[in-house]
């Protein structure tokens, strides 16, 4: 199990490679990914740690250049796709995923990879881990944008807290949906590139709260 010794260590590292700007947010979002956390794996102190690792690390390459990223994918021999290619603020997802088993082999559990391989683009099939860091990434204390603060405000004014376990689910699973369409919005107004993942993660999302 990891300990408090080793979370207080991993975010001094992570902190040695990020600006203060993008530190705070990644701070913020261990908070609400263990804020969330306890709402879906109290008790499971395991998860609630991994978690916090997850958020500590989903962003360690986001402020290297895109050439070092293109490096990164290339010494892995991992071709990234021309969404990918074509929206490089993604591609820091992969490129964490690829250096956490070599750079933070004690954090390279399967859980804290695939939340952090999917944080930006979602996936088809996430589970309740990657769901939890995906959200926390969008509605963490920092976030200052007006949609961001809306779903944040909404999600905790629900009382997810006295749900029972599958309403609360179905809440996250909300919560995940109007993130994805708002990003997916976002990225429309801009022209930007859409990644296939986060079509079949709004998809998957939507089909599930149909059931
Ligand atoms: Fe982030």
């Amino acid at each position: 199990m990891i300990t408090p010794i080793q979370i207080e260590k991993l975010r001094e590292d992570v902190s040695s490679v990020l600006t203060e700007k993008r530190m705070n947010h990644v701070l913020a979002v261990e908070k609400m990914s263990f804020r969330l956390g306890l709402l879906y794996f109290f008790g499971d102190d395991e998860s609630l740690m991994l978690l916090r690792v997850a958020a500590l690390l989903h962003d360690v390459t986001k402020e290297i250049s895109d050439g070092e990223q293109l490096d990164i994918l290339k010494n892995h021999n991992i071709e990234p796709l021309p969404e990918e290619l074509a929206s490089m603020p993604t591609i820091h997802a992969l490129t964490a995923a690829v250096v956490i088993p070599e750079r933070f082999p004690a954090f390279a559990d399967e859980r804290v990879l695939n939340a952090v391989r999917y944080h930006t683009t979602g996936r088809e099939g996430m589970s309740i881990f990657e769901k939890i860091i995906f959200l926390a990434d969008f509605i963490d204390e920092t976030r200052t944008y007006p949609n961001c603060i809306a779903l944040r405000n909404d999600f905790f004014a629900a009382n997810p807290e006295y749900m029972d376990y599958e309403e609360r689910v179905r809440h996250l699973d909300r919560a995940a949906l109007r993130s994805i369409e708002d990003t997916l919005a976002h990225l429309r107004g801009k022209g930007r590139a859409i990644h296939p993942l986060t079509l079949s993660a709004r998809a998957d999302l939507k089909a599930r709260l149909e059931r």
